[in-house]
């Protein structure tokens, strides 16, 4: 019998993990904003976790939390093209991402979105796994030799993360870029990421203060991932050879319609948008579940029992125990807390009348931890995503999103992460050294509020 046939919830009392506390019903305006810039998780009372649709206000316009089924197909779905993303939301990843996949709209998008499906379907994804195995056995021998020391896996889990962008991207290992693209990513994490007072009252063509630092971070970044793509150029691809990373896939992409490839600017865009979207939200989700594993022995023993059993496996049919706990890590976890829209013209949403400008909150944080939608939602139960359990409302549990804006690399993202947690749960047991409580932090993505000291040792 398979690990996850026989594992049987009823005999344990699952993990809850630390939860956040609520914020204060009454909080002002001002205490509210102050939250969303440091966390929006900590802005959120518990009406959010409780109600159907939450109202509120935006400066001068209305604003929406969405926790019903239905609201949120109409949203993002039947009338998706009229909701966009918020200025804010542009303002703070454009210096990043450009006119990439994430932010391009309406016919741009489309065309984008035509052109790059292709790389991500689950055929050309399996291309790509030995380069996701090879990372992830690096990481493993730097493991072996730290074992029983203090190891940092969040740092250790960006850096795989990174890994295995830069190599399905380009086929070679990140090396000294990999620490340069760090250093980016922190730099902009810690002085430019989080939306300052007038990023959130400008309207998008009236620069921020802001804006004009990020406008210079801009020039060194399209330069640095220039140097990039400069590199992989070099390195070259045989005529007629099969693609063997992204960047084939992405420079013979062609537009169905219109049999057009991608300008260079627009795949520097590109190589950006993938390698910062996946990068970041896969090591964030590793880590929590590292984290509940090291919180969990019991189930920690199982997915390694199930790494045992499967032996080496390049696929996922072998793992659905440790799938199971990944999609539970997506639920408690959701690497991407807040999915935010501003209509740019009126509607009716939850009987609401909508304007243009109002600002939509759908949040995989709040819907995911619902107390109606859920039983025991703050609860650590990976049975929940068994095969044979009643599936999840598709508009309840959306780590990926949904509709025509549906994460691009979601099928990526999840073998990646289940070969990985596989392989290295498999190889070691984790404990914390550090018991203190993390607490998730909502900016862009759900960070660990700190990074704890984890102990590992082979089995
Ligand atoms: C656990 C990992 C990941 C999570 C939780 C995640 C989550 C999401 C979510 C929620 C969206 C929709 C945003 C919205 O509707 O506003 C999205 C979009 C997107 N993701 Fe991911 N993502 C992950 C991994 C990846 C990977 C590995 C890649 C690329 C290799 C990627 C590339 C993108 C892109 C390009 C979009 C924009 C799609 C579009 O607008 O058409 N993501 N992601």
């Amino acid at each position: 019998m398979s690990i996850a046939e026989s594992y049987d919830l009823a005999e344990r009392a699952p993990l809850v993990p630390p939860t956040p506390p609520r914020a204060p019903e009454g909080m002002g305006a001002l205490g509210r904003l102050a939250a969303i810039r440091h966390n929006a998780i900590a802005s959120w009372g518990q009406r959010a976790y409780e109600d159907d649709v939450v109202k509120g206000r935006f400066f001068n316009h209305a604003s929406y939390i969405l926790n019903m089924p239905d609201d949120i197909r109409h949203v993002l779905v039947d009338n998706y093209e009229n909701y966009t993303r918020t200025a804010a939301g542009i303002r703070v990843l454009r210096p990043i991402l450009g006119q990439g996949l994430l932010l391009a709209e309406g016919r741009a998008w489309k065309h984008q979105r035509r052109t790059l499906a292709p790389a991500f379907t689950p055929r050309a994804v399996g291309t790509l796994v030995p380069h996701m195995i090879s990372a992830t056995e690096d990481i493993v021998a730097e493991f072996e030799r730290s074992v029983g020391a203090p190891v940092d896996l969040r740092e250790a889990m960006q850096r795989l993360a990174l890994e295995i962008a830069g190599r399905t991207m380009f086929s070679f290992g990140m090396g000294q870029h990999g620490q340069q693209l760090r250093d980016f990513v922190i730099e902009y994490g810690m002085k430019l990421a989080s939306p300052r007072f007038l990023d959130l009252l400008l309207p998008l063509g009236w620069p921020s203060p802001q804006d004009i630092s990020r406008a210079f971070f801009r020039r060194r970044w399209t330069k640095f991932v220039g140097e990039l793509i400069a590199a992989r150029r070099a390195a070259g691809k045989s005529d007629g050879a099969p693609p063997r990373d992204l960047f084939d896939l992405m420079l013979a992409a062609r537009d169905p319609e219109t049999s057009e490839a991608f300008s260079d600017d627009q795949l520097g865009d590109q190589v950006a948008t993938m390698i910062l979207a996946g990068h970041e939200t896969t090591a964030t989700a590793l880590f929590w579940a590292l984290y509940m594993l090291a919180l969990d022995p019991e189930t920690q023993n199982d997915v390694a029992d199930e790494a045992r059993a499967a032996g080496s496996t390049e696929s996922l049919d072998k793992l659905p125990f440790t799938r199971a706990v990944l999609d539970e890590t997506l639920r408690l976890y959701p690497p991407a807390f807040l999915i935010a829209r501003a209509a740019a013209g009126p509607d009716t949403v939850a009987g609401e009348p909508i304007r243009k400008h109002d600002v939509i909150l759908i949040a995989p944080w709040l819907l995911h931890r619902h107390e109606k939608l859920w039983d025991n939602p703050n609860a650590f139960k990976p049975a929940r995503f068994l095969p044979g359990a009643p599936p999840p409302d598709r508009f309840v549990y959306l780590p990926f999103g949904l509709g025509p804006r549906v994460c691009i690399g979601a099928h990526f993202a999840l073998v990646e992460a289940t070969l990985a947690l596989s392989r290295i749960v498999g190889a070691f047991r984790i404990e914390l050294i550090d018991r203190e409580p993390v607490m998730p932090i909502g900016v862009v993505t759900t960070q660990p509020d700190r990074s704890p000291a984890f102990r590992l040792t082979r089995r």
